[in-house]
C-alpha cells in the first residue's frame, strides 16, 4: 500500500510516525512535510491545495491511498478533484478525508451550527448574523450575558473567534468583523452564548456508512501563557487521556454527540469518509459541542497517536473504503503529554531560519518536527511559530511531562519558548 500524506506540521509528524511503523506500509510520501517527516518517508514539495500537483503526485508514484492531514484542502474540495481525476484515468484511489459537504462541518460555523439544530445536538445558543439581520444581531447579543462569543462563519487560520467582555466592544467588533475583519470568512458571523466548563477533543473514525471508532480523548492548551493567559495560540501542549474524560462522559459523548452526528451526515446524503474532531466543553456532566474539525488536531494528535498500540493504516484504509468493520482499536494505558515549543514572539511575529541544536532524538520521548526545515550541512532549522513538540508516555502526568520537559532541557534555538505548566491544571 502506497500512501501519500498531506500536511506539513506536528500533527502530520505524528501520523507520519505511526503509520510508517505499518507492516503494511509500501513507499509513504508526505506532502509538503518538514525536516522531521524525512525520518518516516520521503517529503515532496508540493501544496495540499494544488489538486493537479496531488494527482499528479499520486500517478507518479502509484498511491492508494491519499491522507488529508489538515482542513483546507478538504474544504476546497481535494476529494471531489482526486475522484474525478482518478474515475477518468480509471484508476483506484482511497481518500481518508471528506468531501466538501462534508468539510462545511469545519469550513462553515453556520453549516456546522444548523447541523446540530437539526439533530439535537447539544451546543450553544447562536444567532447567526449578516449586514441583512445586523440588528437582530444587536437584540440577541442584548439577550446575553458577558461574555459575548463571536465567531466568523468561515476558515480564519484558528483566528476567527473573539471572545468579548463587554457589550457595546461586542457591537462594535460585530460590525468589524461584517465589514471583512476576515476577510470574507466574517462577512457571515456566528453569534453564541458563552459556555463554561472544560474543554476535551475527542476524535472519531467514521466511513460513511455509520460505522465508527472513537481515538483516545485529549485536552489542548490554546493559550500561549502559563494559567491559560494570553493570546490564543494553534496549541502549546496537549494531554492524553484528560482524567475528566471517564468512561462515564464519555459515554454520554457517544450517546449525545458521536452517533447524531454520524447518524445526521448519513440521514442528509454526506457521504463523510475521514475523520471528525469534536471540540467538546464539558459543563457540569454534560458535553457540549464547541465546534467541529474535519481532521485531527494539532497538538492533540501528537500525544492520541503515541497511545494506539494497533496498526492505524489498516482502520484508515477501511474508513477510505467505506468498510469500517473492525472498530477495535489497543490503547496503550500510559498517558502521554506533549509540549509545544515555539519561536520567540509567536502567536505574533517570529523570526524563522534559527538553528535547532540538541538531541532531537531522546531516549524516551519523541519529538515530532513541526514548523522546522533542512538548512545547511545537515541541521535542521525553525520555519514556523510551533517548531516543534516533546511527547513522552508515563504512568500519570506528572511523570509524562516531566519526561518531555527533560526532553526540551536537551534542545535549543534562539528565542525557543514553552509551557512549563501543561497538564498542571488537571492534577
Ligand atoms: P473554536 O475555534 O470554535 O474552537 O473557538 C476557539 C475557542 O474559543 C474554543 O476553544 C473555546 O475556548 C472558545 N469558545 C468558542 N465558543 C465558545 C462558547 N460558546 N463558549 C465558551 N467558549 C467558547
Ligand atoms: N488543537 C485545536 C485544533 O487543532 O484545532
Amino acid at each position: 500500500m502506497n500512501v501519500l500524506l498531506l500536511g506539513s506540521g506536528g500533527r502530520e509528524a505524528a501520523i507520519a510516525w505511526k503509520l510508517s511503523q505499518s507492516p503494511l506500509m509500501g513507499k509513504f510520501f508526505i506532502a509538503p512535510g518538514n525536516a522531521g517527516t524525512a525520518d518516516y518517508g520521503t517529503n515532496l514539495a508540493l501544496k495540499p491545495t494544488d489538486f493537479d500537483a496531488v494527482y499528479a503526485a499520486v500517478c507518479e508514484h502509484g498511491i492508494d491511498l491519499v491522507v488529508a492531514g489538515n482542513e483546507d484542502p478538504l474544504v476546497a474540495g481535494l476529494r471531489e478533484s482526486l475522484e474525478a481525476k482518478a474515475a477518468a484515468d480509471g484508476r483506484e484511489l482511497l481518500i481518508m478525508g471528506p468531501g466538501a459537504a462534508g468539510a462545511a462541518l469545519e469550513g462553515s460555523k453556520d453549516f456546522a451550527k444548523a447541523f446540530m439544530g437539526r439533530h439535537n445536538i447539544p451546543t450553544a445558543r447562536y444567532l447567526t448574523v449578516t449586514e441583512a439581520n445586523l440588528a437582530e444581531g444587536d437584540a440577541f447579543l442584548e439577550s446575553l450575558t458577558a461574555p459575548y462569543v463571536l465567531k466568523a462563519d468561515g476558515l480564519a487560520a484558528g483566528k476567527g473567534v473573539l471572545i468579548i467582555d463587554n457589550l457595546d466592544e461586542a457591537r462594535r467588533s460585530l460590525r468589524e468583523m461584517l465589514a471583512g475583519q476576515f476577510g470574507k470568512a466574517s462577512a457571515k458571523v456566528v453569534i453564541e452564548e458563552f459556555l463554561s466548563g472544560i474543554e476535551c477533543s475527542v476524535f472519531v473514525v467514521t466511513d460513511g456508512k455509520g460505522r465508527y471508532a472513537v481515538l483516545p480523548p485529549a485536552k489542548d492548551y490554546k493559550r500561549v501563557g502559563e494559567g491559560d493567559t494570553g493570546l490564543n495560540t494553534g496549541g502549546m501542549g496537549s494531554v492524553c487521556p484528560p482524567p475528566f474524560c471517564t468512561e462515564a462522559f464519555m459515554a454520554k459523548v457517544d450517546e449525545k454527540i458521536i452517533r447524531p452526528t454520524v447518524e445526521g451526515l448519513i440521514a442528509e446524503g454526506i457521504d463523510y469518509r475521514g475523520f471528525i474532531f469534536l471540540g467538546l466543553i464539558r459543563c457540569g456532566e454534560e458535553p457540549y459541542v464547541i465546534e467541529y474539525n474535519v481532521r485531527m488536531g494539532d497538538p492533540e494528535t501528537e500525544s492520541v497517536m503515541p497511545r494506539i498500540a494497533s496498526d492505524l493504516l489498516p482502520m484508515l484504509v477501511a474508513t477510505a473504503k467505506g468498510e469500517l468493520t473492525d472498530t477495535t482499536l489497543d490503547i496503550d494505558p500510559r498517558t502521554t503529554v506533549a509540549v509545544m515549543a515555539v519561536s520567540g514572539g509567536y502567536p505574533g511575529d517570529y523570526a524563522k531560519g534559527k538553528t535547532i541544536t540538541g538531541n532531537l532524538r531522546p531516549e524516551g520521548s519523541l519529538v515530532f518536527h513541526a514548523g522546522t526545515r533542512e538548512g545547511a550541512n545537515g541541521t535542521v532549522e525553525t520555519a514556523g511559530g510551533r517548531v516543534l513538540a516533546a511527547v513522552s508516555y508515563g504512568k500519570d502526568i506528572i511523570d509524562a511531562s516531566a519526561k518531555s520537559y527533560a526532553a526540551l532541557a536537551d534542545i535549543n534555538f534562539e528565542g525557543m519558548y514553552f509551557r512549563r505548566d501543561i497538564g498542571k491544571d488537571l492534577l
